[in-house]
């Protein structure tokens, strides 16, 4: 005998409220599902479109060894994506839907992806902030309460503070270089300092799924409550590594015991999520691309999955 839908409804609340995890054959609202979905899936989405700006760095690293450190990074993004995908599956959703959903713009990715690398010294501020930002955003999501979104996130977060590291000493190999190569860093922490306060998403006033979502434990902080963390983890580092924040409004309160800091530009923010950044139409372009001329690739292990099958099965019979 199945359990009527209020028991359902009350047991899903119990588990939320125990801080235990939800797991994918257990009953959940439907809404619930539908909020992880478009989570996990424009989460994946970013892991993977984000490998497109620092890709585009591999051939131009200045050392084998920075070249293999970048390789390793991007491809540690994939893996981010592949996990992000295998995890929006057990909701009930194919990854190939989810493809096709980015790549007729359905589905979004992080608004940061559609600012151009503009030099070697954007690689080591990309895993310097907007790594640094990633981690901010995804430690909580490793208590989050569908199962297979936090055990995802535990492995993720534990590569991302790599990547945040690696840039960083990046960075302070170029500060200790030539006045130039100071100028870059500088340069690029100026362009990638506001956008990465844009990626905790818009302010809590302008939020409108963050309640639902932290009543449903994906979700523990809101997005200012974040954003401050990343300004008070990220200040001091600034300053150890010897550049400044382009925020004049930037210092720390005694009485907050955090920092103060300026508005960043939300018109921009609608502007980059709606499709009109810097480079959406090159990403997007490119990821198709990319799925376009691995088409063979997917037929061809598709036919070979089946020819095993057929084997295992006449060898079964035989
Ligand atoms: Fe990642
Ligand atoms: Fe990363």
């Amino acid at each position: 005998m199945s359990a009527a839908p209020e028991e359902l409804e009350q047991a899903f609340d119990a588990t939320v409220a125990a801080d235990q995890r939800v797991e994918p054959r257990d009953w959940m609202p439907e809404a619930y599902r539908r909020t992880l979905i478009r989570q996990i899936a424009q989460h994946a989405h970013s892991e993977i479109i984000g490998m497109q700006p620092e890709g585009n760095w591999i051939l131009r690293a200045p050392s084998l060894r920075r070249k293999a450190i970048l390789l390793a990074k991007v491809q540690d993004e994939a893996g981010h994506g592949m996990y992000l995908y295998a995890a929006a599956e057990t909701l009930g959703v194919d990854r190939a839907e989810l493809t096709e959903k980015l790549i007729e713009s359905k589905q979004k990715y992080s608004s940061i992806f559609n600012y151009p690398a503009l030099s070697w010294a954007d690689i080591g501020v990309i895993g310097w902030l907007v790594d640094g930002a990633a981690v901010c955003n995804q430690v909580p999501l490793c208590r989050c309460s569908f199962g297979p979104y936090a055990r995802a996130m535990i492995r993720i977060c534990k590569e991302e503070s790599f990547h945040q590291r690696q840039g960083y000493e990046l960075l302070m190999a170029m500060m200790r270089g030539t006045d130039a190569q100071r100028a870059m860093v500088q340069d690029a922490t100026d362009r990638w300092w506001w956008p990465s306060l844009m990626m905790f998403g818009p302010p809590d006033g302008d939020s409108p799924n963050t309640q639902q979502s932290m009543q449903w434990r994906i979700k523990r902080h809101t997005n200012d409550e974040l954003r401050q963390r990343f300004v008070d983890m990220t200040a001091p580092q600034a300053e150890a590594l010897g550049v400044t924040l382009p925020d004049p409004q930037l210092r720390w309160n005694p009485e907050r015991g955090a920092h103060d800091y300026g508005e960043p530009d939300w018109e921009e923010l609608k502007q980059v999520i709606s499709g009109a950044g810097p480079c959406n139409q090159q990403r997007i372009a490119h990821r198709r691309a990319a799925h376009e001329s691995g088409a063979w690739v997917r037929e061809a292990a598709t036919a070979y999955a089946a020819k095993q099958a057929r084997r295992a099965t006449e060898g079964a019979a035989a």
